[in-house]
């Protein structure tokens, strides 16, 4: 075998086909927008991110699959004008929310998915583009050719290490096989095998996770454990208990062992 003969792009799909992926729709990230704008909001991923981006005063930002604006929020205090472009109207819902909330008036919303023609709805180059934990697409060369693109300054990946967000030890728990899928180094390959000796750190997100009540921790977990029956939910609930504290204000803190890394690749 020679190195030359890897095909990122396929190998990609086939990852994906071997661990069952399916794309998600933008309704069921609309579902998830209001619950993933509150636990996103001011946490060390961003703070690590924005330390990683560096961008110039003057410079406008792409932000593609910007959710609620975890990091497009921030960025619109350090830059000139700011772009989210995301498939889930009610994500961007929660831009505009957070955006009015901080008075941030540089900020703009595009409702469009990674495959639809940006150009065709007047999308134009930016000097900075970033897709933070969204890449979530079939044909991982387009989508970075893509960004190549419309990147004129810095191009910034945020991807999975590994299991990424997905905690092993709920997946042991229901008596599952975590459902991996390709991670970062598919995406820094595939840059490669496009001609682009990228950049790579490393951005650690929360392990720590706080609840309301154990049947919010439930629903929030079941995000990446779907159509669980009686029996597993009865499980994935025993061990959420197993990792929960009582807060003094009545929330639930959930401490797994798992801690998600993720990988900040940039060219
Ligand atoms: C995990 S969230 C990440 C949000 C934000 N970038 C962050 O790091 O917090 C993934 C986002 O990508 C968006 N997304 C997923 N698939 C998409 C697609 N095909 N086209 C556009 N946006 C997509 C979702 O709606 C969601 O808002």
């Amino acid at each position: 075998m020679r190195y030359a003969d890897l095909d990122w792009g396929v190998l990609w799909q086939q990852a994906q086909d071997d661990a069952g992926w399916e794309a998600r729709q933008a309704a069921a990230w609309d579902g998830r927008a209001a619950s993933f704008a509150a636990r996103h909001k001011r946490s060390s991923f961003e703070r690590q991110c924005l330390d990683l981006l560096t961008p110039q005063p003057n410079w406008s930002v792409l932000d593609v699959g910007s959710g609620p604006g975890t990091l497009a929020i921030p960025l619109a205090a350090q830059v000139r004008q700011v772009t989210c472009l995301d498939f889930s109207t009610a994500m961007l819902a929660q831009v505009r929310k957070r955006a009015a909330e901080e008075n941030r008036h540089n900020v703009h919303t595009v409702c469009a998915s990674w495959t639809d023609d940006w150009e065709a709805l007047g999308l134009v180059p930016h000097d900075l583009v970033v897709a933070a934990r969204s890449l979530s697409v079939r044909d991982i060369l387009a989508a970075l050719k893509r960004l190549s693109t419309y990147g004129r300054q810095k191009r910034v990946v945020v991807d999975r290490v590994g299991a990424g967000p997905s905690d092993p030890a709920a997946f042991a728990a229901v008596g599952r096989q975590p459902r991996q899928g390709p991670d970062y180094i598919y995406t820094l390959n595939a840059l490669y095998q496009l001609g682009y000796h990228a950049t790579l750190a490393y951005v650690y997100g929360d392990g720590e996770r706080s609840y309301n009540s154990l049947e919010e921790a439930c629903a929030s977990y079941s995000w990446m454990l779907p159509d669980l029956n009686k029996q597993e939910e009865m499980r994935l609930l025993a061990y959420l208990r197993s990792i929960a504290t009582r807060q003094d204000d009545g929330s639930l803190l959930l401490r797994p062992q798992h801690r998600p890394t993720w990988a900040f690749i940039s060219w």
